[in-house]
């Protein structure tokens, strides 16, 4: 792709690499995703705003051929996949500077290799003329990082968030709308990056709602031209309202604890309770971290493996320990042969969900009657826990 115009003096650039399936060797990319760079030009100093992924950088370098002059390159973020090019702008551009917040400095000595002298940090809400055009700095930690900030140019009303609002999604269009495929992508972006740090983005949301712009430019996915359309979606997500929702990650080997959980799935649809059940040997996980958003309740299903849980949910709820979805409630289901201890090690894995545990039934071999009573127990529980959501 060529740079495309925002504004007088304001282009994207970047590389969309719709082929990418997997981040940090974890996180599946369904919709690919892409790494946005912003050219900022003022009448005295020009400024790139993040740079994309090293693996991408001859896309970046071309577009920046008939570039001769970058005074400033803005690091809102030190991950790879925005700083990783910084290094090739610094050799290009020999007069160059990295502008970054002063816990970014070190990450970028560390990460890159970009030489002490050739970065200035900046204090929150500095501000910084480029002739015409100011960029205003502001910290908004763990966002992705604990250095994280965004840039403000207030002239053009563009906020520039980095990793803050992205989305993982390959396309063409420049703006987002009030595309429900953004939505949905912008919402698997948070759940599985940002959810952690829910309770840090309630205050990072209350700066950036006192800066005045028009538009959100991200450094993943498409730029939002009505901003109200992301701002009001994170607003819901970080919120501490969960809704009338219970998700079921489950293993089943020969067939008891998949028995269990569709006993689940209907007798919970037939009070008005919202379920979806994740099979974790073949499931997107994104879609279980997104389901995590909003849920209320997670009912973990297990056969037994020798005496502890399958390996694969134990994968699962370190998973879901480290993404901290807010969660209130919890039960574990399952079968073993002859002993178990799944239940227990299952809810030592998971200190970091603060959820009420409203019940344990396992069953040997197959379940018959009295773990289907035990069940309409755990269903009758759930339903009341749920009143009133
Ligand atoms: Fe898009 Fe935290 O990197």
């Amino acid at each position: 792709m060529n740079p495309r115009q925002i504004c007088k003096g304001v282009y994207w650039m970047g590389a969309i690499d719709w082929n990418r399936r997997l981040f940090d060797a974890l996180i599946p990319l369904p919709d690919g995703t892409s790494y946005n760079s912003y050219l900022v030009q003022g009448s005295e100093k020009t400024a790139l705003i993040d740079t994309i992924d090293p693996a991408m950088e001859k896309i970046l370098m071309n577009q920046l051929k008939n570039i001769d002059r970058i005074d400033y390159v803005i690091s809102n973020h030190s991950e790879q996949d925005h700083s990783g090019c910084i290094p090739f702008v610094l050799g290009k551009y020999s007069q160059s500077i990295v502008v970054c917040s002063p816990k970014a400095k070190g990450l970028l000595i560390d990460h890159l290799g970009i030489a002490d002298e050739r970065i200035k940090t900046v204090e929150d809400g500095e501000i910084l003329s480029l002739g015409g055009k100011t960029l205003r700095f502001v910290h908004t930690p763990w966002v992705h990082w604990p250095e994280t900030m965004v840039t403000h140019l207030p002239e053009d009303r563009i906020l520039f968030s980095c990793d803050f609002f992205g989305s993982h999604l390959a396309t063409t269009d420049l703006y987002a709308g009030d595309d429900p495929v953004v939505y949905e992508a912008a919402k698997r972006y948070y759940a599985e990056i940002m959810m952690p740090f829910r309770k840090m983005i309630q205050n990072n949301m209350k700066k950036v709602r006192e800066l005045q712009f028009d538009f959100i430019a991200p450094s993943h996915g498409p730029i939002y031209n009505h901003p109200n359309f992301i701002l009001s979606a994170y607003e819901d997500w970080i919120s501490d309202r969960v809704s009338n929702f219970v998700v079921i990650p489950y293993i089943s080997m020969h067939g008891s604890t998949e028995a269990m959980v569709n006993y689940l799935v209907a007798a919970l649809a037939e009070r008005g309770v919202k379920v979806q059940k994740f099979e974790l040997s073949t499931t997107d996980i994104g879609k279980m971290a997104m389901a995590f958003v909003d849920a209320a309740t997670i009912i973990i299903g297990t056969p037994t493996v020798q005496v502890g849980p399958h390996p694969g949910i134990f994968s699962a709820m370190h998973l879901a320990n480290e993404l901290h979805p807010k969660l209130k409630y919890a039960a574990i289901i399952g079968s073993y042969g002859w002993a178990t201890k799944a239940a227990e090690q299952i809810s030592g894995s998971i200190p970091n969900l603060r959820v009420e545990i409203l019940d344990t039934v396992m069953c040997k071999g197959l379940p018959r009657a009295e773990t289907f009573e035990a069940l309409d127990i755990l269903v009758d529980k759930i339903h009341k826990k749920h009143a009133g959501l």
